[in-house]
């Protein structure tokens, strides 16, 4: 309202050309229409890492409640205390991984045996007489003598939170002995030992297997409750499963979700979930991928799997209950099928050829479960599960980030089978932006990101020229993680930023997932995440927020904007010239660079070693042979921007490629970066890197081979605005070095309000003031209003103790006209809203 009144104030006084020259604008054409955004553009993807699952938005209370989080997975053994996989050979690099995994030293986790003397009791495993073949482990109580009660006690995911009056559902599968006469009392424990329920089990006296259900209800709210199942007897007692439910989920769904958590994800409205993975979907091997129709049935007789995050999944939130979360969210479903190959970031196993059609055949029973009639197999499972109504899944992902020509040549298997027999679903490839390699046909590709926060203010057009092939793109993952604390303002207003350019090329990306959702605050298995949440609070980042503006807000159909604001032009600077690896070893030899027509030999001795291990041999072949971190050494003789720089490069390792830098400023901060041969030899790529040398995603890519333990020749032309690499004498990319805005801005239309919704960014640490000019309209109603996500400095962050630092605010703009000022704050993602009646 102020700077309304001054912009009339001051057009009244004659100074408006002073001002416009002063004032930046944003000038809006409603007349003028862009592309439609997809009504599919905002989804979640979910996968059991940071203990999203158990612990988390499943709302099961007890920790190992079936007794298997110890089991080691199928044909995998332990050695001196870690978990070493079965040995295979990876389908890309050709080598044989030698990863292992830590293991817990404690037997069962989650569980405590609590006896005091002259008490008598030991709990062991067991996999003699199971209850369910499928999940086999139960424990073994042998109590041989009882002064106070033997207490065997399960601590939750780090607390069982409780509330006062409400109910939790303990089941539990037990058997005894002819031996054990005594009584079985379930108990909940608060943190300071009093006890807030408590119910005897009516154990008949048989030697059978008993399922035994009671109701528990708690005196308190506690958040660190402790189950204690108290036994007042001498003799043996196995226990098979121990649940305990709050009756209070999501929706009251039986096996259901922690209402909290559901709510946030509610919040964020979203239009479809992405699941089970991520990387557990191919597993580390093929025995351990993510077996979904293992997660069917009851929850007792589920085995789980151990995950490659470092814990087993117990398969809790199930095929089904995914399913069934997404109708309860209005969400389509997308099932990430796995494509007879295992994690290409683990072992790169791939099944047999011979085996493919079992896992194709796993992919088509999948969608019948979802989408079969109640005479097929799978679709009668459904119904005999509750569920006779099909299941809203309108999307197959086959695989998850897997590349190269096994997998290129599955997939094209795949989308034949899977089109052949349901023609509506739309099969989704791993494929980048990139072009499809051998995949003959896709109805989406899948890019993934993960980057700094100037890789996403670098990259909002980063869609505007990409051919549109007759596929559109689904960032299936992607976070500004890097450099950004434990995920602050910067990294919200860089992705906030990046989702104006996904959202201006609403035709070519009609999906995005933000990755990961969900973080137990005890397990941190992946640097920043979304949600965050303990047993009983739960805080979205300032990322979840711009999550939930901008599905809120999502347009039907952009309009034309142009706007005026202040770059930070970031020209390319003259700068040294850099080699260096991911973990891997190299070799670099004769380097030459010509300049002003003059071509010179450089000496790799003039140089310096910043990371990696670097050596110059007799005959000047400069070589890197860490395994560990990025490793750089920088060059001393050139300082430009203006030379052709040629030279011969080997790999050895098989992960990253060769780092080729350029412009690299005295401080070490800035450059660019070229990437030959990354990502296991397939591709060149190009970053431009701020705020040190830490990056961590593609910013432009091409196809290229850099073959391991093989010579090629790199010649790389820089100029002061653009650089264009060759390799073995064929030009692979150019890269030009961009200007970064500070602020990003769109507009478009959402049909069913005619409302004219205006998403600003404004990055900067000053406010940004224009004049906001809406043509192609009747009018503009007199009222709208503003959501606006603001921080005091970029740097700051929510946290459990002050959750709500950065929050959007809702306010109401009054009169307005087709030309009004506006004031966008430091550190702001701003969404402006008004009604206008279109000419
Ligand atoms: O989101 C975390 C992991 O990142 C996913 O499991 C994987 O797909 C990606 O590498």
């Amino acid at each position: 309202m102020q700077h309304i009144l001054l912009s009339l104030i001051v057009c009244t006084l004659g100074n408006m050309i002073t001002l416009q020259a002063q004032q930046p604008t944003i000038a809006v054409d409603v007349s003028k229409k862009g592309c439609s955004v997809s009504p599919s553009l905002y989804g979640i993807f979910y996968e059991e890492i940071n203990h999203s699952g158990d612990g988390g938005l499943y709302a099961e209370l007890v920790r190992n409640r079936s007794f298997e989080d110890t089991r080691i997975p199928e044909s995998w053994h332990v050695e001196e205390g870690r978990l070493v996989p079965r040995k295979v050979m990876h389908h890309f690099t050709g080598v044989i991984s030698d990863r292992t995994f830590e293991w817990p030293k404690n037997e069962i986790p989650g569980w405590n045996l609590i006896f005091d003397t002259p008490s008598k009791a030991k709990a062991s495993l067991t996999t003699d007489s199971p209850c369910f073949e499928s999940a086999p482990t139960s424990v073994e109580l042998d109590i041989s003598s009882v002064n106070n009660a033997v207490k065997f006690q399960n601590t939750g995911f780090w607390g069982i939170a409780v509330k006062t009056g409400e109910n939790y559902l303990l089941r539990t599968i037990i058997r005894k002995d002819s031996s054990y006469h005594g009584k079985v009392r379930a108990v909940l424990l608060s943190s300071n030992g009093e006890i807030l329920a408590m119910k005897s089990l009516q154990l008949e006296n048989s030697d059978k297997w008993q399922d035994l259900s009671v109701t528990l209800m708690a005196t308190k709210n506690d958040a660190k409750t402790v189950l204690s199942l108290e036994f007042d007897a001498p003799g043996k007692i196995w226990l098979d499963y121990v649940s305990l439910m709050p009756e209070n989920t999501f929706n009251q769904r039986p096996n259901g979700m922690r209402p909290d958590i559901a709510g946030m994800l509610s919040e964020m409205k979203p239009s479809f979930m992405r699941w089970p993975g991520g990387c557990i979907v191919g597993g580390i091997t093929l025995d351990n991928r993510f077996n979904w129709k293992k997660t069917l049935g009851d929850p007792a007789a589920r085995p789980g799997e151990y995950i490659t995050w470092g814990e087993r999944c117990s398969y809790g939130f199930g095929y089904h209950e995914m399913l069934q979360f997404c109708e309860d969210l209005s969400m389509d479903a997308i099932f990430v099928c796995n494509a007879g190959m295992s994690d290409m970031f683990r072992s790169g196993e791939y099944c047999s050829n011979d085996c493919l059609q079992f896992y194709i055949d796993d992919c088509l029973d999948a969608i019948e479960y979802a989408l079969g009639d109640l005479d097929t197999e799978w679709g009668y499972r459904r119904a005999k599960a509750g569920h006779p109504e099909k299941f809203p899944l309108k999307y197959v992902e086959v695989g998850n980030e897997l590349h190269g020509p096994a997998y290129e040549e599955r997939f094209n298997k795949f989308y034949d089978a899977i089109k052949t027999a349901y023609p509506d679903i739309i099969v989704i490839s791993n494929t980048y932006i990139n072009g499809l390699g051998g995949i003959k046909k896709t109805d989406m590709v899948a890019p993934h990101w993960y980057g700094t926060p100037n890789f996403y203010f670098n990259n909002t057009t980063l869609f505007d020229n990409i051919p549109r092939e007759g596929y559109t793109a689904y960032i299936g993952e992607w976070a500004c993680n890097f450099n950004v604390g434990k995920g602050n303002m910067k990294a919200a207003l860089a992705e906030a930023a990046f989702l104006i350019g996904v959202e201006r090329n609403g035709d070519y990306v009609t999906m995005t997932s933000y990755a990961p959702l969900l973080q137990n605050r005890h397990d941190k298995d992946w640097n920043v995440n979304l949600i965050h949440y303990d047993s009983d609070s739960v805080f979205g980042r300032a990322s979840y927020y711009v999550q939930c503006m901008a599905s809120q807000n999502r347009v039907d159909r952009n309009v034309n904007v142009s706007y005026t604001g202040k770059p930070t032009i970031k020209p390319c600077k003259a700068g040294k010239i850099g080699f260096g690896s991911s973990k891997s070893p190299i070799e670099i030899k004769n380097v030459t660079v010509q300049r002003n027509g003059a071509l010179s030999n450089l000496d790799l001795c003039k140089g310096e070693s910043r990371s990696g291990i670097w050596t110059v041999s007799d005959d000047g072949t400069l070589a890197q042979t860490g395994d560990k971190g990025n490793s750089l050494y920088v060059l001393d003789e050139i300082n430009d921007d203006n030379y052709i720089l040629e030279c011969d490069v080997r790999r050895k390792g098989q992960k990253e490629g060769v780092f080729l830098f350029y412009g690299i400023t005295d401080n070490i901060r800035d450059a660019v970066r070229y990437n030959i041969g990354g990502y296991n030899c397939q591709t060149i790529s190009a970053n431009q890197l701020y705020d040190g040398m830490d990056v961590g995603a593609t910013g432009h890519a091409a196809k290229c081979l850099l073959l391991p333990d093989e010579w090629h020749h790199v010649k790389l032309a820089v100029t002061p605005v653009k650089s264009t690499l060759y390799v073995d004498g064929e030009e692979s990319m150019s890269f030009t070095p961009m200007s970064t805005p500070e602020q990003f801005v769109n507009a478009g239309i959402e049909e069913k309000t005619n409302e004219l919704v205006i998403k600003v960014v404004n990055r900067s640490n000053k406010p940004y003031t224009p004049q906001i000019n809406i043509s192609g309209v009747n009018k503009v109603a007199k009222h709208g209003k503003v959501i606006s996500l603001v921080a005091e400095d970029d740097s700051h962050e929510n946290s459990f103790a002050d959750p709500f630092k950065i929050f959007p605010k809702e306010t109401s703009l009054s009169n307005l006209s087709t030309k009004f000022t506006y004031d966008f704050k430091p550190y702001s993602y701003t969404i402006i809203r008004v009604k206008i009646n279109s000419l």
